[in-house]
């Protein structure tokens, strides 16, 4: 059974309402062996390195990613560099919701991914946080579905 882990950060709940999208295209794979890693939770981080994909999701927050995040994967990166974790062949993705700029975090985000090895199999993706009680429209909320469908396609397609 595949092994995802959703890594996320979230400051007033927006990036989980997108989390939830993902979860369903992840959906269409028969069988999975999920894992929501929630910044700021106890988990080890060994989790990230022992896993067929990973798909991280922040907020933009000053322009990147939330320092929480940023820290973690600075950390994991540190950990493969200096060979105390070794990555396998793991996918990835990247999502993440905004308000007024460009959301440009998701490529911060890509790139201390790639640095590490992990091979992206969907574009990254930026959603815009409309606030008020639309927040998210629902075409990017099928995005967001979409992304799981991809990361699921590429694990079935090996
Ligand atoms: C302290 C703070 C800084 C933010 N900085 C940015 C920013 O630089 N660019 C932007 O587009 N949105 C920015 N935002 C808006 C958030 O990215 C947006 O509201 C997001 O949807 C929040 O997601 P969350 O509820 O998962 O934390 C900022 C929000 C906060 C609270």
């Amino acid at each position: 059974m595949p092994k995802v882990v959703i890594l996320y950060d979230t400051l007033s709940g927006t990036t989980e309402l997108l989390v939830k999208a993902v979860i369903e295209g992840l959906g269409t794979l028969e069988e999975v062996d999920l894992q929501l890693l929630k910044i700021g939770t106890k988990f080890s981080i060994s989790t990230l390195a022992n896993t067929d994909a990973i798909i991280v999701g922040s907020p933009s927050i000053y322009g990147d990613m939330t320092p929480q995040l940023r820290t973690v994967l600075t950390n994991l990166q540190n950990l493969v560099m200096s060979q105390k974790l070794v990555l396998g062949d793991i996918k990835g993705a990247v999502f993440g919701s905004y308000e007024w700029d460009g959301g440009w975090h998701v490529e911060r985000i890509e790139e201390l991914l790639v640095d590490i090895g992990i091979r992206l199999v969907a574009p990254p993706l930026a959603i815009v946080d409309h606030g008020g009680r639309l927040k998210i429209h629902p075409r990017d909320i099928e995005q967001c579905r979409d992304l799981g469908q991809n990361v699921a396609f590429s694990l079935r397609s090996g």
